[in-house]
C-alpha cells in the first residue's frame, strides 16, 4: 500500500497592513518596505488629501484608499497599522489604533513626552496588541559598524563619541508645505519640529544602544537663526558616570541642524588605544526613493578611517563594514506578530531615549546642566554597555 503523500504546510496567511499618512515616510519608507517584506501585504492607505490618495493607487494596485483615519481602522482586511503622520499625532493615532484591536507601528520620534508614551505603551498592552516604533536606524550601516568596532574593543576604552548629522539650509520637510501651515510641519513647535526632535530621535535611540539609558548628566543647547519657533541647530551632551570599567566617564555628543555648509563628521570616536573619524550618512533613505531595499554598505567615498595607537605609532588599521537593511525590521515585526519571534524595537526602550531627549529639550530652555536621577533599583548603571559585553 503506498501512502498518501504529506501535505506541504500552509504558509500563514499575509498580514494586511494600512498606512497612515502618504508623505516621505509613509510613501517611500513604509509602503515600499511593507512591498518587499515576506508576509506582510499592504491594504490600505489613509489620507486626508484626494491627490495622495490617487498617488497611493497609481503606485499600489488593488489597495483600498482611505479619506478617514476611522475608516481604516474599521477595515477588517488590516491587521496592522504603521502611522507615518507629523509628531504631535502620534499619541493619539497609536492609542485609537490599539483600541481598534490592531497591531501598530509608529515612525519616530515615538512621542513628544514621557507621559505620552506611557499612555500609548499602556493602551497596547491594554488591548493585546505588538507595538513597535520604526527606528530604521538601527539598521543603519554606518550605526552597526560603530556598534561592532566598539564592540571589538580596538579604541580600548572610549572617551569621547561624537555623533552628528547636519545639512546646510532647510531641507524639503522644511521647505514643502505638507500640512495645513504655510510651511511644513518641521518648522513648528506645535506639530513636534524641529531638528532635534526630528533627527535626535535616532541620535538619541542610538545614544542608548551603544551607551546606556543612564547618563548622569544632560546639557543642551539650541541655537535659534530663523523667524521659526524651533531651532536651527542645536548640540547636546550626555555625562556618563564616572567608575571602574572601560566605560568610565564617557562623553557623548549629539548634533543636528542645518548651519553645516561643510558637515561634520557623522561620527568621531576618540578612544584610549585610537580613533574612529566617518563621514556620511548610510545611503538606504536614498535607494528607497529608487525603489531599491536590501542590505548595503556605506559608499566608498564614505568608508570610515580608524587609526590605533600601535608600537608607538598611530596607525591606520582597516574595519569590516556592516551592512545596513531596514527589511529586517518588518522582517522582525511580521514574526513577531505571527508569535515566532521577540520584538526587535520595544516601544519601553524607545521611551528610555525620549526621556533623554527631552530632559535636553528642558536643559536648552533653562540653560543649565539637568542631573538626573540614579537608575531605579535592579536597573544598575552596570548594565550600560560600553564596548565588549552584548550590546
Ligand atoms: N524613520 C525615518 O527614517 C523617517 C524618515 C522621514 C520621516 N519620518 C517620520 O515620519 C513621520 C511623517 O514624516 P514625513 O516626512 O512623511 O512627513 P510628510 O511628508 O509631511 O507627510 C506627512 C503625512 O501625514 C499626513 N498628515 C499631516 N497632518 C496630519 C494629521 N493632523 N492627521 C493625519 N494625517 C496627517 C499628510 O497627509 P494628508 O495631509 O494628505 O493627510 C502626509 O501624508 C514623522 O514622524 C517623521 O519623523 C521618519
Amino acid at each position: 500500500m503506498t501512502s498518501a503523500p504529506l501535505a506541504s504546510p500552509r504558509p500563514p496567511p499575509p498580514i494586511g497592513v494600512g498606512i497612515a499618512g502618504y508623505g516621505l515616510a509613509g510613501r517611500v519608507f513604509h509602503a515600499t518596505l511593507v512591498e518587499h517584506t515576506p508576509g506582510l501585504r499592504l491594504r490600505a492607505v489613509f489620507s486626508r488629501t484626494a491627490e495622495r490618495r490617487a498617488q497611493a493607487a497609481r503606485e499600489h494596485g488593488g489597495i483600498t484608499l482611505h479619506h478617514s483615519y476611522e475608516a481604516l481602522l474599521d477595515d477588517s482586511q488590516v491587521d496592522l497599522v504603521v502611522v507615518a503622520t507629523p509628531h504631535h499625532t502620534h499619541e493619539a493615532l497609536v492609542v485609537q489604533a490599539a483600541e481598534a484591536g490592531k497591531h501598530v507601528v509608529v515612525d519616530k520620534i515615538m512621542c513628544l513626552t514621557v507621559a505620552e508614551g506611557e499612555r500609548m505603551i499602556e493602551a497596547a498592552r491594554r488591548a493585546g496588541v505588538l507595538f513597535s516604533v520604526f527606528q530604521n536606524r538601527r539598521w543603519d550601516s554606518d550605526y552597526l559598524t560603530v556598534r561592532a568596532v566598539l564592540q571589538s574593543g580596538m579604541l580600548g576604552q572610549p572617551f569621547v563619541v561624537e555623533s552628528a548629522v547636519t545639512s546646510f539650509g532647510p531641507s524639503p520637510g522644511y521647505r514643502n508645505p505638507t500640512s495645513d501651515r504655510p510651511r511644513g510641519w518641521r518648522t513648528y513647535a506645535e506639530f513636534g519640529g524641529g531638528p532635534m526632535r526630528d533627527w535626535g530621535a535616532h541620535l538619541f535611540d542610538q545614544a542608548v544602544q551603544l551607551a546606556g539609558p543612564y547618563p548622569v548628566s544632560v546639557y543642551a543647547d539650541l541655537q535659534y537663526r530663523r523667524d521659526w519657533d524651533v531651532e536651527t541647530a542645536g548640540t547636546a551632551w550626555l555625562r556618563y558616570p564616572p567608575g571602574a570599567g572601560e566605560r568610565e566617564g564617557l562623553r557623548y555628543s549629539i548634533e543636528t541642524g542645518s548651519i553645516s555648509a561643510l558637515p561634520k563628521p557623522r561620527w568621531l570616536i576618540r578612544g584610549s588605544e585610537g580613533a574612529y573619524l566617518q563621514y556620511g550618512r548610510d545611503g538606504q533613505e536614498a535607494a528607497l526613493h529608487r525603489g531599491e531595499v536590501g542590505p548595503r554598505l556605506m559608499d566608498a567615498e564614505h568608508a570610515p578611517r580608524v587609526v590605533r595607537y600601535l608600537e608607538g605609532q598611530v596607525r591606520d588599521v582597516a574595519v569590516e563594514q556592516v551592512s545596513g537593511n531596514y527589511l529586517a525590521y518588518y522582517e522582525n515585526v511580521a514574526a513577531a506578530v505571527r508569535g515566532e519571534a521577540a520584538l526587535a524595537v520595544e516601544p519601553a526602550g524607545v521611551l528610555e531615549s525620549i526621556r533623554l531627549l527631552t530632559e535636553a529639550l528642558d536643559s536648552a530652555a533653562c540653560g543649565e546642566v539637568i542631573g538626573l536621577r540614579p537608575p531605579a533599583a535592579g536597573l544598575e548603571t552596570s548594565q550600560v554597555a560600553l564596548p565588549g559585553s552584548d550590546l
